[in-house]
């Protein structure tokens, strides 16, 4: 039989943290009969999304959604992540509290594989993340990573890691390296089960979202209702004496934000609004954006 295989993505520096605990994970993957590949971002040539909307331009007009970047490796990238192997373990610094410019360049092109291979988001694959900070400012950055991981994959386990500054620092924080080897074996563990028994066995706290098992909250009117960012699964706190909690809404657990059903309604959604533009607003909004391009004062070095 084949033996199965996790990608390992890491966004970090060659021989950094991140790549230390990613292959601490592999490692514990590795004695358990699970095989690993490993993509360097920092190796590769990784460019922004420019914005020009022709995935989506084209999946609105019926047509094959491709991107116009030619000139980078993150085609190849998202095609080994999403499409190939059998897991993924996607490990990336925190800058500036959320992940490195190499993740969100990554993630942000993601688009047209996925529109292009829409059964990425049935998840049948499990998923791990580690995310490392050189300090403490970092409560964003797992729910950033699972932005990318809820599309394929059902989360098993995730880390954050802190204090780690100097590539191979990570190496003296206490439980940090064991924890990796746990995350690893908890991956491994899973991709030898269906995936309908795949669940969750990180770290929770009384807040975390049911599915991203965040806890980055975002509170939109009335302070007892509260929404995962990640995920848009409501929630309602409520309180008993001293004690409180969070009831989640068991509809948005089913079909949060990162479900088939939820991206296939705003991909119609965006479906709509590009035929409204090109068959009632284009010529108007060409018209009423002349001023702009005329106003000038854009500065160049
Ligand atoms: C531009 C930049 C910004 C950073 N911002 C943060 C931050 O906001 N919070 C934090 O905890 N660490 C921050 N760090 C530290 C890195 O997360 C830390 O050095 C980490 O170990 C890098 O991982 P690597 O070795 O896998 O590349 C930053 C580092 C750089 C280069």
């Amino acid at each position: 039989m084949k033996r199965k295989k996790i990608i390992g993505l890491v966004c970090g520096r060659v021989d950094g943290n991140g790549e230390i605990l990613l292959k601490e994970a592999l490692m514990a993957a590795d004695e358990l009969g699970i095989g690993s590949e490993i993509i360097h971002a920092m190796e590769l040539r990784v460019k922004p999304c420019r914005g020009c909307e022709s995935c989506t331009a084209a999946m609105s007009k019926g047509l094959e959604p491709k991107c116009v970047i030619k000139d980078d490796d993150v085609k190849w990238i998202l095609e080994k992540v999403l499409l190939e192997g059998d897991a993924l373990i996607l490990s990336a610094p925190v800058y500036h509290l959320r992940p490195n410019g190499y993740f969100m360049c990554i993630s942000e092109r993601m688009l047209p594989i996925m529109l292009r291979n829409q059964n990425i988001l049935n998840k049948t694959r499990v998923g791990g993340l580690i995310s490392v900070g050189g300090g403490d400012w970092t409560a964003p950055a797992l729910a950033m990573l699972n932005i990318f991981l809820q599309h394929s994959f059902v989360l098993v386990d995730q880390i954050q890691i802190q204090f780690a500054t100097q590539p191979g620092s990570v190496l003296k924080i206490p439980g940090a390296i064991d924890r990796a080897k746990l995350l690893g074996i908890r991956i491994a563990e899973a991709m030898t089960q269906p995936i309908e028994k795949a669940r969750y066995l990180g770290e929770d706290t009384p807040a975390s979202c049911p599915v991203c098992h965040c806890n980055v909250l975002h509170i939109p009117g009335k302070l007892s209702e509260v929404i995962c960012p990640v995920c848009e699964v409501r929630g309602t706190v409520v309180s008993k004496g001293d004690e409180s909690g969070i009831i989640w809404n068991s509809e948005d657990i089913k079909y949060p934000r990162f479900s088939e059903k939820g991206v296939k309604k705003h991909v119609g959604g965006i479906r709509g609004l590009h035929q409204k533009f090109w068959q009632n607003d284009r010529e108007d909004c060409i018209n009423l954006m002349k001023k702009y391009k005329e106003y000038g004062n854009i500065i160049r070095p």
